[in-house]
């Protein structure tokens, strides 16, 4: 069957945006500046300016952008990092190869973000920091996060590798929490040609600690005053970014016009769960995520239409085998688990055409028959 409509697609933004890229390709190789560097430096300040945030550092992925975050606020062997159990396994493996044990807290039903009425009796005297995921484009409710983490002094590091441009009453994801981590892998609503990542942070202490970290623990050439690694950015991948950047905020526009589309052609859908934007929030639609009852054949029978589908998650971390050492079993974060049963993503991408929607649309409402 061939192809319809696609999940994602990346080729068409990148023939739109061809010329750009071909001039930043060219500075790049002219000036040789492909580890670090002026290119890197450049993008930091417009992706701080855009975060609203003080300070942005790239990395090498989000993973990086997580552990050294965690690094850097101390996490080690014998802490505890809490988070939800319906994000992307690197979340979790950030806490992990800190040498820190991951405690879950479940989800909100209508969100998919951490719930914050449970967050308080996940917290221990082990707990070193919070990291709530804003997860497919909106962020978690921060203000109650953050009330039960300043209670206890507890760090908020924000996994905002999902919500470029997400706003949580007027401010953007990465300006949060104090601290936050963005993946700018090249399917996401700001991408690299590969992977990269970036530290959001207010601290200059953190700022200057992160730098340390992603560069083999350098403070300055060749004095090394911690042990760290090479998490760094290159030169190329800033340079892609700081021109896909400028095109972010009417990326994120069309992306939600796809979502209003969606909502409006779902609405006498009884069978489909639409997305729900919490008051606080201003979505971005990273993940168009739908709930239906039989999610595994429903995805099946699109892709067999031409249409591609996914799901984010079908396993909730604490289920996967890697944690099973953890002992939590099915059951132990039932909102996590029945949704991980029931979201389907929907195709989503910028350049997405009504009658790709409307076809979506069509295919998903007759599969839901069949
Ligand atoms: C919620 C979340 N956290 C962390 C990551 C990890 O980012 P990376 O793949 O750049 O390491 C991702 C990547 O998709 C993600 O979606």
């Amino acid at each position: 069957m061939t192809v319809r409509v696609p999940f994602v697609d990346l080729r068409t933004q990148h023939q739109t945006l061809m010329p750009e890229l071909m001039d930043a390709f060219r500075q790049v190789t002219e000036s040789s500046a492909f580890a670090g560097g002026p290119f890197v430096a450049q993008f930091e300040s417009e992706f701080a300016a855009f975060c609203h945030a003080r300070y942005a550092l790239g990395v090498g992925s989000g993973t990086d952008a997580l552990w050294l975050s965690l690094l850097s606020l101390g996490v080690g062997p014998g802490d505890e990092v809490i988070t939800t159990p319906n994000t992307f396994m690197a979340t979790a493996e950030a806490i992990s190869i800190c040498g820190a044990r991951p405690v879950f807290v479940d989800i909100d039903q209508r969100t998919y973000t951490m719930d914050p009425s449970k967050l308080e009796q996940a917290i221990t005297l082990r707990t070193q920091a919070i990291i709530p995921v804003h997860i497919f484009g909106q962020t978690a409710d921060m203000d109650a996060i953050r009330a039960i983490a300043a209670r206890h002094g507890t760090p908020v590091v924000e996994d905002a590798c999902q919500a470029h441009g997400a706003e949580y009453k007027g401010r953007r994801a990465g300006s949060l929490g104090g601290r936050g981590c963005i993946n700018l892998y090249h399917g996401k609503n700001l991408g690299a040609f590969g992977e990269a990542g970036a530290v959001t942070t207010e601290e200059p202490e953190l700022r200057a600690k992160v730098q340390a970290l992603r560069d083999h623990g350098q403070a300055s050439k060749n004095l090394h005053s911690t042990i760290g690694w090479n998490a760094r950015m290159d030169g190329i991948q800033a340079a892609v970014l700081s021109v896909k950047l400028r095109h972010l905020e009417m990326a994120n526009q069309a992306r939600q016009a796809h979502a209003q589309l969606y909502d409006q052609l779902l609405a006498d859908e009884p069978r489909v769960t639409r997305p729900w934007v919490a008051p606080y929030a201003k979505h971005v639609f990273h993940i168009y995520a739908v709930r239906v009852r039989n999610r595994d054949e429903v995805l099946q029978r699109m892709g067999a239409h031409g249409v591609h589908c996914a799901v984010h998650y079908p396993l909730p971390i604490h289920l996967q085998k890697a944690y099973s050492f953890l002992g939590l079993g099915a059951g132990s974060f039932r909102v996590a688990e029945r949704c991980s049963q029931e979201l389907l993503s929907l195709p989503m991408y910028p350049e997405l055409r009504q009658e790709d929607i409307e076809l979506v649309v069509q295919v998903l409402k007759k599969c839901l028959q069949s």
